[in-house]
């Protein structure tokens, strides 16, 4: 199921995933039975509209990364199809998975890490030139210094490494990288997470301009909600693998239908807000090895009955007032009880 175009954004979807799957394990043993199996990403149909910037959002190990990886073509699905203009990646010549991998790029999690540490960062941007495009030596000279000025670094920093940068001038030089072959989308894996406060505004910011400048369109992966509300056009939920909620970013964030999204959007830090998360840490999280038959957070939902705990909700379930609003939930919300209601009443 894929849902239908956000306003301002019409027309065909730049990427569709259509009911993806990603197992890791579960490979046969030599001598009977199999190895145990994580499902990482499970039954994921999602569109990403050309020029939005669509966030991922949800809390460490819920597939996130593995969804970016997928949609990249670093990694490919157990199951599903994922479309590119409307090519399937699984059955792209070698031609065209290059083609591809100039039109995609991917922003890593780890600023420093993604870097190798052995490569100037002359390098280093060079190489997506070199295999990637058809430039001669003078056009990637060329394109190198376009690269760094869009990022706002200075051209002496091509001929250093990596370990001489700070966090972010290390995530700038991967948006460099990832800006060298002219790519349509780019997934941005926790892009600021790794960075300080005044930083993260610095490199969010450029993000904008250079949407803006170069018209991309973003997947903006983050655990922060309120990095993901302040950037996003539409926002996907994700727990355990599966889309929790998916819908316009306003939508979601003023009348969540799904507890858990509820749950994120109490926890976040605020003055006068009582931090539930903590409270639910005691909470059993869903064993990867051995997956709940219902609803993956009814163990952790107030609002679950015995139909949560025996049948997995349909990704659309419950449906918001925005038609492109929708939950995996047997039991949505309604607005009056999402997030407003934890903000503690004011004593003064
Ligand atoms: N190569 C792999 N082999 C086995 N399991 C994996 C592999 N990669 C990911 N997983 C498992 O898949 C699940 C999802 O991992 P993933 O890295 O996608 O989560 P994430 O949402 O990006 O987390 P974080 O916020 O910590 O980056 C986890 O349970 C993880 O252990
Ligand atoms: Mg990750």
């Amino acid at each position: 199921m894929n849902q239908q175009s956000p306003p301002g954004t019409g027309g065909a979807p730049l990427l569709a995933m259509t009911d993806i799957e990603r197992v890791f394990g579960g490979e046969r043993k030599l001598f009977g039975g199999h190895n145990p199996a994580v499902h990482a990403v499970q039954g994921v149909s999602l569109d990403v509209k050309r020029g939005e910037t669509l966030g991922v959002v949800g809390e460490s190990g819920c597939g996130k990364s593995t969804l970016a990886r997928l949609v990249t073509g670093l990694d490919h699905p157990t199951a599903g199809t994922i479309t590119f203009e409307g090519q399937d990646l699984g059955a792209l010549s070698r031609k065209d998975r290059k083609a591809l991998a100039s039109k995609v790029q991917y922003v890593f999690q780890d600023p420093v890490a993604s870097l190798n540490p052995r490569k100037t960062i002359r390098s280093i941007l060079e190489a997506p030139l070199k295999h990637l495009t058809r430039l001669d030596a003078d056009g990637r000279e060329k394109r190198l210094a376009d690269m760094l000025q869009a990022v706002n670094l200075s051209p002496e920093f091509l001929e250093r490494y990596p370990h001489e940068f700070s966090g972010g001038q290390a995530q700038r030089i991967g948006i460099a990288r990832a800006l060298a072959a002219k790519p349509e989308l780019i997934v941005l894996d926790e892009p600021v997470s790794a960075l300080d406060v005044s930083v993260q505004a610095q490199v969010l910011n450029l993000l904008d301009d250079l949407k803006a400048q170069f018209g991309l369109t973003y997947i903006f992966i983050s655990h922060d909600l309120s990095v993901v509300e302040s950037v996003s056009d539409r926002v996907a939920v994700m727990y355990f693998g599966r889309l929790a909620e998916v819908g316009p970013a306003r939508e979601v964030f003023r009348a969540p239908l799904h507890p858990y999204t509820d749950l994120l959007m109490r926890s976040a830090p605020a003055p006068g807000r009582h931090n539930l998360m903590s409270e639910d840490a005691a909470a059993e999280l869903p064993d990867p090895y051995n997956p709940p038959k219902g609803c993956a957070f009814a163990a952790r939902c107030g609002q679950a009955t015995s139909l949560c705990l025996a049948e997995k909700p349909a990704p659309d379930a419950a449906k918001g007032t925005d038609d492109a609003h929708f939950a995996a939930c047997h039991h949505p919300l309604a607005p009056a009880e999402a997030v407003k209601a934890n903000v503690a009443p004011d004593t003064t």
